[in-house]
């Protein structure tokens, strides 16, 4: 059915373009910029208000999304498809669809999402017209973090898409791969796997340095800097400096009584 729909689609699309060519071409205003992070979630706006104009009570319109590599979601009636790559995480609210909101709810981003959305939407007895044109970025994440020697890291995989953690440590010219989705081993090293996150236990001051979170497509999606601090040494540290300032105070205060009245 959905393909039915799809097929459909795009053959009246195709015998409609000729058509429509010369009224309802795309305006050259240019589009709107979102800016989002792998793995959030975005909405993409949409207001089709104006087209309703056409038709003030259109019978079930049918609302294309789509990018330049091919259609992403279309709706009409209770029908949907959900274009390649897109399964699962592309929709639109059908009763504010009803009120004039086409806005696209884009879940669980990947850097293969970037790209330039325009949304059509076809009315009973009229042809397809241009809604508006949205440009996705989609961003990596990063991030830099401090830990006390002994520290759990909590290392984010922002994505159900993150295939592999690798690791270059503080003086390593390489980097090794520390966690792979679905490797046969259950303990990977001291890293526990949690929901969406990655638990290094008790860190060592040979852990600092680098972590990147990588897709399938071997892009990293996070990039942790870490840097671990030696527990002890940097507790005495402290003791040290309140134990100086204590001194400083109290030769201040017997050398010069006077700062007290
Ligand atoms: C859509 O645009 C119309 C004007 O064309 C405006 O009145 C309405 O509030 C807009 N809707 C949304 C959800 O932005
Ligand atoms: C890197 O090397 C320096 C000097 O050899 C050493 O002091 C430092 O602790 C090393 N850092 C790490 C993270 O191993």
């Amino acid at each position: 059915m959905h393909r039915g729909l799809y097929r459909r689609g795009r053959s009246s699309v195709q015998c409609l373009f000729l058509l429509c060519l010369a009224d309802f071409s795309a305006p050259s205003s240019p589009p709107l910029y979102v800016f989002s992070h792998v793995g959030h979630e975005v909405t993409l706006p949409c207001n089709w208000t104006s087209r309703m104009v056409v038709s003030p009570r259109p019978q079930s319109p049918y609302l294309q999304w789509h990018t330049p590599k091919g259609s992403v979601f279309e709706m009409k009636g209770e029908a949907r498809y959900e274009g390649r790559g897109y399964k699962g995480r592309v929709q639109v609210a059908p009763w504010r669809f009803e009120g004039g909101d086409c806005s696209l709810l884009l879940r669980e981003l990947r850097f293969s999402d970037a790209a330039l959305y325009e949304s059509f939407v076809i009315v009973e007895g009229s042809m397809r017209l241009f809604i508006g044109a949205v440009r996705l970025v989609v961003r990596d994440h990063k991030y830099r973090q401090q830990l006390r020697e002994g520290e759990p890291l909590v290392l984010k995989l922002h994505t159900p898409q993150a295939a592999t953690v690798i690791f270059q440590g503080g003086n390593a010219t390489e980097s090794e791969v520390i966690w792979q989705k679905n490797s046969r081993d259950r303990s990977q090293g001291r890293l526990t796997k949690g929901d969406r996150i990655l638990t290094l236990s008790g860190v060592r001051l040979e852990d600092s340095g680098i972590y990147k979170v990588l897709d399938p497509q071997g892009l990293a999606v996070s990039t942790v800097n870490l840097k671990v601090e030696g527990g002890r040494e940097a507790h005495s540290r402290a003791c040290r400096a309140s134990i100086t300032s204590l001194v400083m105070a109290a030769s201040l205060l017997f050398s010069h009584p006077h700062v007290l009245f």
